[in-house]
């Protein structure tokens, strides 16, 4: 009988041996893990509860009557997700006091807004820093160009933070997300809206620097250290997502009457 069991007895040994062998941070399979210690309910803090008051500025107002337009009046709570982001924008996160004012102008409970701003995860809950670092895990981007691993672990060594959290001085906010639509310029991030593509380690280091930089100078250095901040798209000198290698197919003139553009 014993002998029987010993297989069963050694497998968990074995399986905890296998996993500790592995070179991956974890399995394409997996979704990243949350490590962050933000809460998935609601608990009232003093930057975000419902007697905290919040109302459109004058100009988000005049937008929020052109979003309007564009439904029919008696389905106006369509209009919930273009309010929720104009709150978030307006007031830096999306907090209860945001939820409840689109409740009110959209004349619907608060809980179906609650529903859409806790089912979308681009709705940011809680106070993210100024700049918002959405480093994309998933496959495509763990196996482009130097991988996502490499990046993200680039930037714990340079913030000194881990996905989910935000630095001392509120300047970044670093997360792990699924895929953002770039993969062909993997691997890439997200800072706030704009997308920085081919990534490596070292650039990825010298565009938190500049960002850095940029965010604290004061006075006449300011408009220099903006300025150095790299343009958003491809780190990696290509315009777009090009082939890097040039062009490799379709180079000779096609059989039949079509012929090559002569402006190309
Ligand atoms: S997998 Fe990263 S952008 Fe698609």
């Amino acid at each position: 009988m014993a002998s029987k069991l010993t297989p069963y007895l050694f497998r968990p040994a074995f399986r905890a041996s296998r996993m500790a062998s592995r070179a991956q941070c974890r399995s394409f399979t997996v979704s990243p893990r949350v490590c962050s210690d933000a809460l998935h309910v609601h608990r009232n803090t003093p930057d975000n509860n419902p007697d905290i008051p919040f109302k459109f500025t004058e100009q988000n107002n005049k937008l929020i009557e052109e979003i309007l337009k564009r439904y029919p009046p008696q389905y106006k709570k369509a209009a919930v997700m273009p309010l929720l982001d104009l709150g978030q924008r307006q007031h830096g996160f999306t907090s209860l006091s945001v939820m409840n004012e689109v409740a009110r102008l959209l004349e619907m409970p608060p809980m179906r807004v609650y529903e859409v701003a806790t089912f979308y995860t681009m709705y940011n809950r809680t106070p993210v820093g100024k700049y918002h670092l959405q480093v994309c895990t998933t496959t495509p981007c763990q196996l482009g160009g130097c991988g996502s691993d490499a990046i993200v672990k680039a930037m714990t060594d340079y913030l000194g933070i881990k996905p989910g959290h935000t630095t001392e001085d509120g300047l970044f906010t670093f997360i792990e997300v699924e895929c953002l639509g770039a993969c062909v310029n993997a691997p890439m991030i997200q800072i706030n809206d704009d997308y920085y593509e081919d990534l490596t380690p070292e650039s990825i280091v010298t565009l938190l620097k500049a960002l850095k930089e940029s965010a604290t100078a004061v006075g006449a250095d300011a408009v220099a250290t903006v300025a150095k901040v790299p343009p958003p798209g491809p780190m990696s000198g290509r315009d777009s997502c090009e082939n890097s290698k040039g062009l490799t197919s379709l180079t000779g003139q096609p059989w039949g009457p079509e012929v090559f553009r002569k402006d190309l």
